[in-house]
């Protein structure tokens, strides 16, 4: 009997070939100048299409040039973007495959040196201990209006929607950090509903601009994975209200990388069939609580088709999304599909997330496989 992982699906308002979606995953691939997609980089998103997901979400795309995180990022903050990033939409339908733009803002975590860095509150960032500087009320509406006009912009190079980022550390998570948000006004407070303010009024102005057909997914860290930060029954009670406020899916990750290194959303040590899915527990709740309002998703750490399979017979998630494996294996489901089951040969060490600085991310673990001379560096 075919796996019902790999039946087509409608998730989130998107026509999906299988359950399967490959999680924001940024490759460092942009032009670092105009933030636009290389052709190196269109190459790769094709490759991933072709490999058989159900549908890509691209990496995040910074929505203000503040709010850019990392070198060679892809924008989407200005219209001048459109064009190119139409041409990346094409190149992946043409292969068959629906994708979806992340929009974030880095907040704390800004690539640009000189001025302060803009956080909900004058904190210091926690990993790098350079000062923030807390936002004007001004400056947190023009940031909900970036964000909804870059939800626009993802509409008009026809992509099939778009995902805001909530998760692993960045602006959005910063404001419902009770660490990073200290604010007394309208966009803070002693509670997680008060200090989501933010991202429930961009949620109201995207909707309004981008129509009620247009699929809008979230991604959210279940707890900030610090202490202090806020816990996994504040991310769930956020949850709750994020399938209210009607957002088609909810990636349910969690951690920052600011956090217990233990608790991060890329986490190590994952052995396939032991320990996959370290957010199960977490995206089973949700999914219990929004009973069928809004699709759950999980990612992190996932590494086999039965695993799925179990996840999706318990009533764990709706979809399955996997970053780190299809770094090491692009084709991976087309693998599983043609017969192929065993499980991902990523081995979760994370060598990956540090080739971007010299160049698009690959895998150095399978590349290292490829040529024969595998070992895993030191660091794994
Ligand atoms: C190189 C790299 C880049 C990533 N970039 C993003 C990103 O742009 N947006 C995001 O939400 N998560 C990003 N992630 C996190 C993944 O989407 C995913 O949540 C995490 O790696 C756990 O899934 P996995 O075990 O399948 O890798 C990135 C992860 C890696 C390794
Ligand atoms: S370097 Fe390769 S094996 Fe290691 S986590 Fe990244 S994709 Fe997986």
């Amino acid at each position: 009997m075919e796996n019902i992982i790999f039946k087509p699906v409608m998730l989130g308002k998107v026509g999906l070939k299988n359950r399967i979606i490959r999680s924001a995953t940024c490759l460092s691939g942009a032009d670092e100048k105009t933030g636009n997609p290389s052709s190196a980089l269109i190459g790769r998103y094709k490759e991933l299409a072709a490999g058989g997901v159900g549908v890509i979400i691209t990496g995040h795309a910074y929505v203000n040039v503040e709010g850019k995180a990392s070198f060679r990022q892809l924008s989407i903050c200005s219209d001048d973007d459109v064009l190119e990033l139409s041409r990346l939409v094409n190149e992946v339908h043409e292969a068959g495959c629906p994708i979806l733009f992340q929009l974030s803002h880095a907040g704390a975590f800004k690539a640009k040196e000189g001025e302060p860095a803009l956080a909900p509150s004058d904190v210091k960032n926690p990993k790098t201990g350079t000062s923030c500087r807390a936002m004007t009320v001004s400056e947190i509406h023009s940031t909900i209006s970036n964000f909804a006009k870059a939800a626009v912009r993802a509409k008009d190079s026809n992509a099939d929607g778009a995902q805001i980022h909530l998760a692993h550390g960045f602006l959005l998570t910063q404001f419902l950090s009770p660490l990073f948000n200290k604010r007394k006004d309208a966009y803070g407070g002693d509670d997680i509903a008060k200090r989501a303010r933010i991202i429930f009024e961009i949620l109201e102005e995207t909707r309004y601009r981008v129509g009620d057909d247009f699929p809008l997914w979230v991604k959210i860290s279940v707890m900030e994975g610090i202490q202090q930060g806020y816990t996994s029954l504040e991310g769930i009670r956020l949850a709750e209200e994020l399938a209210k406020a009607k957002v088609d899916a909810i990636e349910v990750s969690g951690g920052t990388f600011y956090g217990n290194e233990t608790l991060t959303p890329s986490r190590t040590g994952i052995i396939a069939g032991k320990n996959e899915g370290y957010f199960a527990e977490e995206a089973r709740a949700i999914r219990e609580r929004i009973k069928g309002r809004t699709h759950v998703i999980l990612v992190g750490g996932l590494r086999s088709i039965e695993v799925m399979a179990n996840f999706y017979d318990k009533g764990v998630a709706d979809g399955f999304a996997l970053s780190r494996p299809l770094i090491a294996e692009p084709d991976l489901i087309n693998r599983w599909i043609d017969g192929n089951r065993e499980p991902s040969e990523c081995i979760s060490c994370n060598a990956c997330s540090r080739t971007g600085k010299s160049g698009i991310v690959y895998c150095p673990v399978m590349r290292d496989a490829t040529e024969g001379i595998w070992a895993p560096l030191p660091e794994c």
